[in-house]
């Protein structure tokens, strides 16, 4: 069952208290409503990508009360601080270097060493962010495929069920999403247009480019910047061979040097959380081996899974 929440003190509070419990909650936000659930709590967000039935693990933007609590966890430059001045609390996502040992799940980050930070300028939105203490990743709240929600009436029809509560705020003012502006190049870059239009960013940090003009492919996963383990990986495999690691998933128990296992108990929930920094650890500890391959265990392709697999399926494409 989800609850309904009204946008009140007690309804803020109730939506609080399940996002610290590791719960899903859909909130307004002056763009869409977004289906946020704490960034640091790797479980939580993998609960966001099964809500959602997304078969892939996309970046997720993570929302701040203010931009003094979102710089804690990227590093700000110049450009970054002037534009938070200008526009936030407001429909305006930046992308900086994440800072090391922030916090925030690597699933939230889809293993990128970068992080969306954004202080949204709905009242309410920073109101049940603030209460709940955590960094809280918020994609729009609907199905993979379906158009975002500006209203609670339609993140109800998409996602009743699948989510612990939406909190009822009525209809967002801008209805569409923020301005993604990737500040970790020498250029500021628009990846994706939204509530502050070019000439604004310009008028306070000089010229902004056009991912779209740079030729940049942003299409989900695409992103070259995407992490991609540097020893090859063999998918789908029953052992692994005496020159190769172990990624295992479930109770199988197999004889490797080196190996990480994603779930003993093969849940997908828990594997998904855990399988960025499960690449990250094991391809350091293999290379440190001097091992020349992972070898993957099969994972179901059911649920939280098919995004897995999609993850892995990159992972392993000839570089
Ligand atoms: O207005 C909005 O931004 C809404 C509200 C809820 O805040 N959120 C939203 O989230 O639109 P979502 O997940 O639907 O879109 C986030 C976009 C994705 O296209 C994702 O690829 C991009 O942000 N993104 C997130 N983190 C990124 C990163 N580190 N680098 C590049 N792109 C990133
Ligand atoms: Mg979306």
């Amino acid at each position: 069952m989800t609850e309904v929440l009204r946008d009140d003190a007690d309804g803020i509070a109730r939506a609080a208290l399940l996002l610290r419990t590791g719960r899903l909650v859909a909130f307004a936000t002056e763009t869409v409503y977004g289906l946020g659930a704490d960034a640091t709590d790797g479980d939580a967000v993998a609960g966001i990508y099964a809500a959602k039935g997304r078969p892939q693990f996309n970046p997720l933007i993570c929302h701040f009360p203010d931009a003094a609590q979102a710089f804690v966890h990227v590093i700000a430059d110049e450009r970054a601080r002037r534009l938070a001045e200008a526009f936030w609390p407001g429909p305006l996502t930046l992308v900086l270097p994440r800072r090391a040992g922030s916090g925030v799940s690597s699933l939230a980050a889809a293993g990128l060493a970068s992080l969306a930070v954004r202080v949204p300028g709905h009242a309410t939105a920073r109101a049940v962010i603030e209460a709940a203490g955590v960094p809280i990743a918020a994609p729009s709240a609907n199905r993979s495929g379906r158009l975002s929600p500006t209203c609670a009436a339609h993140v109800h029809g998409d996602l009743a069920g699948r989510i612990a509560a939406v909190l009822d705020s009525g209809p967002t003012s801008v209805g569409v999403e923020s301005t993604i502006v990737d500040l970790t190049t020498a250029t500021a870059t628009i990846l994706r247009p939204g509530g502050v239009a070019r000439e604004a960013l310009e008028a306070v940090i000089g010229p902004v480019g056009y991912a779209a003009d740079a030729g940049i492919i942003i299409a989900p996963g695409m992103m070259r910047s995407h992490y991609a383990p540097s020893l090859p990986i063999r998918l789908d495999a029953v052992a692994p061979s005496e020159s190769e690691s172990w990624l295992g998933f479930g109770p199988a128990v197999v004889a490797a040097p080196v190996m990480v296992n994603l779930s003993a108990a093969g849940d997908l929930r828990e594997a998904a959380a855990h399988l960025f920094e499960a690449l990250h650890r094991l391809d350091a500890a293999s290379v440190a081996a001097g091992l020349a391959g992972i070898a993957a265990a099969p994972v179901p392709h059911e649920g939280l899974g098919a995004a897995i697999n999609d993850r892995l399926r990159r992972a392993a494409a000839p570089r």
